[in-house]
């Protein structure tokens, strides 16, 4: 297989992470260039990628103007900044890794689906569950006819109180307007991934959702604004950020909250008296929903009922139900368990791809790489990878999820494609 070279846009969480894999694999990918304003995330991929100072940029601009230098891009910014680096990028005819949500607006998804189908370049975009042993197991047994026809399923993600506390009340994805829709942002991943076992277009989709917890009247009595001024409830609260991001050193965020990268004590503290992060749950500009129901209908009239909840201690879990038996699983616990009708249940044995089980997001993350690799190496890729209108489609169901939602009615999904 012939080396790749990739150019990376957004050096934070997401971009380091997909870079790991040139590290742990230099013989297939090699990064050759970083746009990152953030200083020490700059010189944290100077390091890695053993960068010489002319590769290295402060913004995406400066990067997509140059020459076309590399096979393909990663596109690893914020939800907001994807469009126009996406665009660029596909003008000079680079390959995509393009972060989900592909963009915010349907619009948008649409400007960028258009323009790479016109270009004539190949887009992956991150929906990493597709991509891990659990989701792939669960595919080839409804592709092998486990459960004969999947006529229902019930699909839960369990984000997690402390998850939900950091991204989705005191961090980046709090608030729609700065954002996303919380479907959008967080499960997009579960649009993507029901559609895709089932294999069928989705036709149909109610929603109701709303948020109650985190907001300013349920904020204790006497308790500040930021927690470091003197809160009386540090103690018994359990989103105390000290406790969270300075006590627990496992804790894989304590990066966002200094926004740099190996953050100190003092200065992930310091964040804490002026960041985002030590604000009050209980008073943040958060106005996104903390849990939510879609009803989907697909073609051919299966259906599924999908709940996302804050409240819990986070993991996916899927029941699927067929003509020929049930399927029960938990992303959480990596377990399958197939319940055939008229034969014993038994479990299935999910297999490693790699090393990369033990990798984020499940080994999502690793095998994302490892598929986009062949694909744009011209290779043949896993049945992971799916076309950009297929993703777009996806996103699709998100915001007619969103709009469904906000207008209390059923949306058909055809003539709101057809809308966009
Ligand atoms: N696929 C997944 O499972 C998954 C998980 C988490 C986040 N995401 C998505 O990935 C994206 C990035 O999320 P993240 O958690 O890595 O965020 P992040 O904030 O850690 O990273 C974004 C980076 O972009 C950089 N940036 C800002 N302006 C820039 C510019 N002009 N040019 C170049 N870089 C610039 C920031 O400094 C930051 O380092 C988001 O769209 C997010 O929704 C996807």
């Amino acid at each position: 297989m012939k080396k790749l070279t990739a150019i990376v846009m957004g050096y934070g969480m997401r971009g380091q992470s997909y870079s790991s894999y040139a590290i742990d694999n230099p013989e297939k990918l090699e990064i050759v260039a970083v746009a990152e304003p953030e200083k020490s995330r700059r010189l944290y991929a100077q390091r890695r990628h053993n960068l010489s100072e002319d590769m290295l940029f402060d913004d995406w601009e400066k990067l997509a103007e140059l020459p076309k230098m590399a096979d393909f891009a990663i596109i690893s910014t914020q939800d907001k900044m994807h469009l126009e680096p996406a665009l660029a990028c596909i003008e000079k005819g680079y390959d995509l890794l393009l972060e989900k949500p592909m963009a915010p607006t349907a619009e948008e998804c649409k400007i960028i689906y258009e323009a790479a189908e016109k270009k004539g370049v190949k887009v992956v975009v991150c929906h990493v569950l597709r991509f891990t042993p659990f989701w792939y197991k669960l595919k080839e047994l409804l592709d092998e006819g486990a459960i004969g026809e999947v006529r229902s399923i019930i699909h839960m993600e369990n984000v997690g109180n402390m998850h939900y506390s950091h991204s989705y009340v005191r961090g980046n994805w709090r608030n729609t307007a700065e954002s996303s829709a919380m479907i959008l942002a967080k499960s997009c991943h579960d649009t993507d991934i029901v559609q895709w076992l089932l294999g069928k277009d989705c036709k149909k989709v109610q929603s109701f959702g709303s948020y109650s917890v985190f907001t300013k009247e349920n904020q204790p009595k006497g308790a500040p604004d930021r927690c470091l001024d003197g809160c009386p409830y540090m103690d018994s609260c359990l989103y105390n950020p000290v406790k969270f991001y300075v006590e627990d050193k496992e804790n894989g965020w304590r990066d966002t909250v200094a926004d740099k990268v190996d953050a100190t004590d003092e200065e992930i503290t310091e964040a804490l008296r002026t960041g985002p992060y030590g604000r009050c749950v209980y008073a943040c500009d958060n106005d996104v929903v903390d849990h939510q129901v879609v009803n989907m209908e697909f073609d051919g009239g299966a259906t599924v009922s999908f709940t996302m909840s804050a409240f819990n201690k986070g993991g996916r879990f899927i029941r699927i139900f067929g003509t020929k038996g049930e399927i029960v699983a938990s992303h959480a616990n990596s377990e399958i368990t197939v319940c055939p009708f008229g034969k014993p249940n038994y479990v299935a044995e999910i297999d490693k791809i790699g090393e990369s089980i033990t990798s984020g997001h499940g080994g999502g993350d690793t095998g994302i790489m490892v598929d986009s690799v062949k694909y744009f190496n011209n290779e043949q890729p896993s049945k992971s990878v799916c076309d950009l209108r297929t993703s777009y489609l996806n996103h699709l169901i998100c915001f007619a999820a969103e709009k469904s939602r906000a207008e209390d009615s059923v949306v058909d999904l055809d003539k709101f494609s057809e809308s966009v």
